[in-house]
C-alpha cells in the first residue's frame, strides 16, 4: 500500500473533543503503521494517532519515496539486510548466489552482499529480461534463468570457485542443486523463503531430499530458519544504516505497480507468477487526493 495520507478525525472546536492534547501530525502529512504490519486492504481506515509514524521526510523525494517504507525500509529491506548480515555473515571475497533474486528482498540482498565485499554475486531468476535487470541496474556480476535449458550448465559455470553464502528465497530443486553441487565446506544458506513448495501442503521449513541433507551434513551447512521477527533488537541499527545507504545512493529500488485496490488479488498472483522486478505493490488511492476538512 502506498504512504498514505492523515486526516485529523475531529474538526477544530469539535464538542466530542473539550481537551485535546497538540495533534502529533497536521492534515495532508504521509503517514505509515508505527507497527509496520496489518493495515487493513482499504481506500480510508481509522487508526489511533500513536499507531502512526510519519514516513520520513529525508525519503520523500528519493525516486520511489512513499513507497520506500514498503519497498525497502520495511519488511523486505529489513530481511534482506539482516539475513545478508546476521545470518549470511557475508565478508569480503565471499562468493555469494541469491535465488527468487529479481523479487523485492532478492534484489535488495544482492546489493547489500555486494556493499559488504562479496567477490561475486550471482542471481537466479525466472526470465532473460529479469537476469538482464540484475546485472545492468542492480549490480549482480552475473545471472542465470532457471527455466532456461542450459540453467544447470550456466550455473556450474558461475560458481566454478564455489559459494560461501546462498540466499534462499525459493528452495525446491533450484535449491538442491545450488546446495549439494556447489557450496563449500562451512558454507551458509540464509533460509528466507521457499516459494516453490507454498502451495504445498507440507510443514515449514519443507522437507529436503537425501542427497541435500547428506550434503549439508557432509560440508558442515550451516542452514537454519531465519525469521526477521527474531531479529527484532537489530531493526533500530539496520533501519538508520539502511536510510544512510539509500540517501547515499547506493542502493537501488524498484517496485512494480498495480493500480486501484480491485487489482489487489491480481497483484498477489502476479507476484507468484513472476511478474514483478523488485517489491510487487498496489497503489490504492492517490495520493494528491483530498477529503474536505469540514
Ligand atoms: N524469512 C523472513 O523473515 C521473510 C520475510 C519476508 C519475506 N520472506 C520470504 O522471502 C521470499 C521472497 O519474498 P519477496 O517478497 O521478495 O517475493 P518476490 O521475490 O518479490 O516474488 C517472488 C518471486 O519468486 C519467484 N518464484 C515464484 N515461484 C517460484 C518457484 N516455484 N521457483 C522459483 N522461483 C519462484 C518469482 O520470480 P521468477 O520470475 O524468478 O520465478 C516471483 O517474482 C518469499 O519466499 C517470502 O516468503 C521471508
Amino acid at each position: 500500500m502506498l504512504g498514505c495520507q492523515y486526516f485529523d478525525d475531529l474538526a477544530t472546536g469539535d464538542s466530542r473533543s473539550p481537551i485535546k492534547s497538540p495533534p502529533k501530525f497536521k492534515p495532508g502529512d504521509f503517514v505509515m503503521n508505527s507497527e509496520r504490519l496489518h493495515w487493513p486492504w482499504a481506500e480510508y481506515f481509522c487508526l489511533a494517532e500513536e499507531e502512526l509514524a510519519l514516513i520520513d521526510p529525508e525519503i520523500q523525494d528519493l525516486p520511489h519515496g512513499l513507497k520506500l517504507p514498503l519497498a525497502y525500509l520495511g519488511l523486505s529491506g529489513l530481511t534482506s539486510y539482516l539475513g545478508v548480515k546476521s545470518r549470511g555473515k557475508v565478508t569480503s571475497g565471499d562468493v555469494v548466489v541469491v535465488s527468487g533474486a529479481a523479487g523485492s528482498c532478492g534484489t535488495l540482498a544482492g546489493q547489500f552482499a555486494l556493499e559488504w565485499g562479496a567477490k561475486k554475486v550471482i542471481g537466479i531468476c525466472g526470465s532473460d529480461e529479469k537476469c538482464r535487470a540484475l546485472v545492468d541496474r542492480f549490480r549482480f556480476t552475473t545471472a542465470v534463468n532457471y527455466k532456461s535449458p542450459a540453467f544447470e550448465s550456466k550455473l556450474a559455470e558461475a560458481c566454478a570457485d564455489g559459494v560461501d553464502v546462498y540466499f534462499d528465497n525459493v528452495g525446491g530443486e533450484i535449491s538442491r542443486i545450488v546446495i549439494v553441487d556447489h557450496m563449500k565446506p562451512a558454507g551458509r544458506v540464509v533460509l528466507c523463503g521457499q516459494i516453490a513448495d507454498y502451495n504445498k501442503d507440507v510443514p515449514y521449513p519443507p522437507p529436503i531430499p537425501k542427497d541435500m541433507q547428506d550434503a549439508i551434513v557432509a560440508k558442515s551447512i550451516d542452514r537454519e530458519r531465519f525469521l526477521v521477527l527474531s531479529y527484532q533488537d537489530q531493526f533500530p541499527e539496520a533501519s538508520g544504516d539502511m536510510k544512510k545507504m539509500i540517501l547515499e545512493g547506493k542502493i537501488r529500488v524498484e517496485v512494480t505497480e498495480a493500480e486501484g485496490i480491485e487489482k489487489a488479488g491480481w497483484a498477489l498472483v502476479n507476484m507468484m507468477n513472476g511478474g514483478n522486478i523488485g517489491k510487487q505493490v498496489v497503489k490504492v488511492c492517490d495520493s494528491s487526493r483530498r477529503v474536505k476538512q469540514d
